[in-house]
């Protein structure tokens, strides 16, 4: 196929046809078409964005580069939810078994750590043994048989989405709404799902931090599955500090853990309630938020979710003995405490920074081919508007050696800001919930850590 003259169009701010992105996705995902071409036409996309037409031909041919989860004559509900990246972002180790638990089957697809965020699936090979790829025939199977299932792409499940994923993670190339929505949206749609709920998150540490960009991925992600028949709902979360205090694959996990356990920091809970909810009224198990926030905390109090997600474990040949006993996930070869430098307020935990650092720890990938360090991160129990001592510990840093716990302090010692008082407010957790009809501003919790 001849590559060069699409991405030259591209990058003159033409338009391809549906036919050619057909043809380019296909070409690129039976390795036709180079990674440097693809890299290049990538690049163009995010300076010349994608006309309608476009993104839809470009999600068709995404989704069609693989087969699809099918599940005819199978009456139980499928929902799933899906993040648009952040820092601290275990939501979905917390809420696919807790829903699953309230009787909804949620067939996850995820993805690994994109550029400074991470990943669900680098998040869940944390535990020791589990496998993320699965085929079509065992991911149908498992969600069947427990109602949940939590893969990755692979050669046969959104190869592209696979393919184009990894090459944008280390090219500069995943801040552009069309880009981001097709990934997301090719991988979804190839669940066989019934509804689905979308995180959008904003601020400083999201691919695009500004408001009026998030609510445009929203809209554009919701068009893309309303228009395919997969009825969608966003809801805008805050990433202008970690969600949580775990950052870093192993940390993540062992903090989702706490999280189905009962014992969840409070704004990771808030958020995974709240996109549960979602699903939960999307799926039809229930009419009113009220109630499905019921059956969600009951289904945490009472432990099924906890042993939903051994029995997920269990089944991709993982460990599940981690939920009773998340010492037994990987450990760090150091670790050393970062205390406050200044007594003040805490002004910000810039999760870019964080993000960054753990990449440059061993934490995430810098070429295609990396293998990650599992362990390596920091656990961060300040948020903004804490008011600090100095010398109080506000943090510890996870990492392989000396030299990774200097990169974790120097990049603590810039993402957390402490003055004489707060300055600009953090974001409201939870700030938005957008759907076909349009958006709404949600109430603001009276909870500065929410
Ligand atoms: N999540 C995805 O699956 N794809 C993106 O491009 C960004 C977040």
């Amino acid at each position: 196929m001849l590559a060069a003259p699409l991405i030259e169009r591209k990058r003159d701010g033409g338009a391809l046809t549906p036919e050619e992105w057909s043809a380019l996705v296909a070409a690129y995902t039976a390795g036709r078409v180079p990674d440097y071409q693809m890299a290049a036409l990538l690049m163009a996309v995010v300076f010349r964005g994608l006309e309608r037409h476009e993104l839809a031909a470009l999600t068709d041919a995404m989704l069609a580069s693989g087969s699809r989860l099918a599940f005819e004559g199978w009456a139980t509900p499928r929902v799933d939810k899906h993040s648009t990246g952040g820092v601290g972002d275990k939501v979905s180790l917390v809420l696919a078994p807790l829903v699953a638990a309230c009787g909804v089957a949620v067939p996850m697809m995820s993805g690994r750590g994109l550029g400074h965020t991470g990943g669900t699936l680098d998040k869940l090979e944390a535990i020791p043994g589990f496998r993320t790829g699965l085929s079509l025939v065992e991911a149908k199977a498992q969600t069947v048989k427990i109602g949940c299932v939590m893969i990755g792409q692979t050669a046969e499940i959104a190869p592209a989405d696979r393919r184009l994923y990894a090459l944008r993670d280390v090219t500069g190339t995943v801040e552009a709404i069309p880009l981001i929505a097709a990934s997301i949206m090719s991988k979804k749609l190839a669940e066989g799902l019934n509804a689905l709920v979308l995180d959008v998150k904003r601020g400083s540490g999201a691919f695009l931090p500004a408001l009026e960009q998030a609510l445009g991925l929203a809209q554009t992600m919701i068009a893309l599955g309303e228009d395919r028949g997969c009825p969608t709902v966003a809801l805008l979360t805050a990433m202008d500090r970690p969600l949580g205090r775990a950052c870093g694959n192993a940390l993540e996990t062992e903090e989702a853990i706490l999280g189905l356990r009962g014992e969840g920091p409070p704004d990771l809970m808030a958020v995974t309630y709240a996109l549960g909810v979602e699903m939960l009224l999307a799926a039809g198990i229930d009419q009113t938020s009220t109630k499905a926030r019921q059956r969600l905390e009951n289904a945490l109090a009472s432990g099924i979710a906890a042993e939903k997600f051994e029995q997920v474990i269990e089944a991709q040949g993982g460990n599940p003995h981690v939920v009773e006993d998340p010492s037994l996930l990987p450990q760090a070869g150091a670790v050393e405490v970062f205390c406050a430098p200044a007594t003040g307020v805490v002004t910000a935990v810039e999760p870019r920074t964080i993000g960054r650092a753990i990449v440059a720890m061993g934490g995430g990938r810098v070429t295609v081919e990396d293998q990650i360090d599992p362990t390596v991160g920091c656990v961060i129990t300040a948020k903004p508007g804490d008011k600090v001592l100095a010398g109080e510990p506000i943090a510890s840093v996870f990492a392989k050696d000396a030299g990774g716990i200097e990169l974790g302090f120097a990049a603590l010692s810039k993402a957390i800001g402490i003055d004489a008082d707060l300055g600009e407010q953090p974001l409201p957790l939870i700030s938005h919930r957008v759907t076909k009809d349009g958006v709404e501003e949600l109430p603001v919790s009276r909870d500065r850590r929410l």
